[in-house]
């Protein structure tokens, strides 16, 4: 059985509410969940599929705690590891920049070895004018969750995106 790390930098607690929702939907599927700042980048090592967690602040900006994190990172080896995210953002209030963050990590975590990324996400439902996070024409690179504007999504969001990322990651065969 592969092993699941889930690992999130979450500023007002909106981003550690989704990893929560995250761990309660796995199951069984979770090794470990852990906030960032109390976690030793090497503690990525540890499992075989990585749900890493972010917000973006400040008008298209890194989250505080990652924003930290990140240098730290320096030199990991994700070789073989399968990386999905999850992104906070609002769309409305930050329209050109939204989730810019979950693809500025994605973009630190690709060079960080060779990770495979799994759990791309369509964005057609989404309504917003710009982002970092844009995979291809029509996925983020991760789900997308606003808490300002779509809360009420959240659930079925995460529920389809694990989903993904099971099928993604073969915990479950595609059907
Ligand atoms: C000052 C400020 C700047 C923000 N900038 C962005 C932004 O550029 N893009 C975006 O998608 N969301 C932006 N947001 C929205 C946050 O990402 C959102 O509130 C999120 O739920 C915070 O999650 P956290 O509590 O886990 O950090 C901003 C919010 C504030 C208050």
């Amino acid at each position: 059985m592969k092993s699941i790390g889930v690992f999130y930098g979450s500023s007002t607690g909106n981003t550690e509410l989704a990893a929560e929702k995250i761990c309660e939907q796995l199951g069984q599927f979770v090794s470990h969940s852990a906030d960032i700042t109390k976690s030793e980048p090497e503690d990525l090592l540890g499992y075989d599929i990585l749900l890493l967690g972010v917000s973006t602040w400040n008008i298209g900006e890194m989250q505080d705690d990652w924003d930290e994190f990140i240098p730290r990172m320096e030199g990991l080896d994700l070789t073989g590891k399968q990386v999905g995210f999850f992104g906070m953002g609002d769309a409305i209030g930050y329209s050109y920049n939204f989730l810019d963050a979950m693809g500025m990590l994605w973009d630190v975590v690709k060079g960080l070895g060779t990770p495979k990324l799994v759990g791309v996400w369509p964005n057609e439902e989404y309504t917003f004018d710009e982002s970092l996070a844009v995979y291809d024409d029509g996925h983020f690179v991760g789900v997308g969750l606003d808490e300002d504007n779509e809360p009420d999504l959240h659930d079925e969001r995460i529920k389809g995106w694990l989903m993904k990322i099971m099928v993604d990651c073969e915990l479950i065969p595609a059907s």
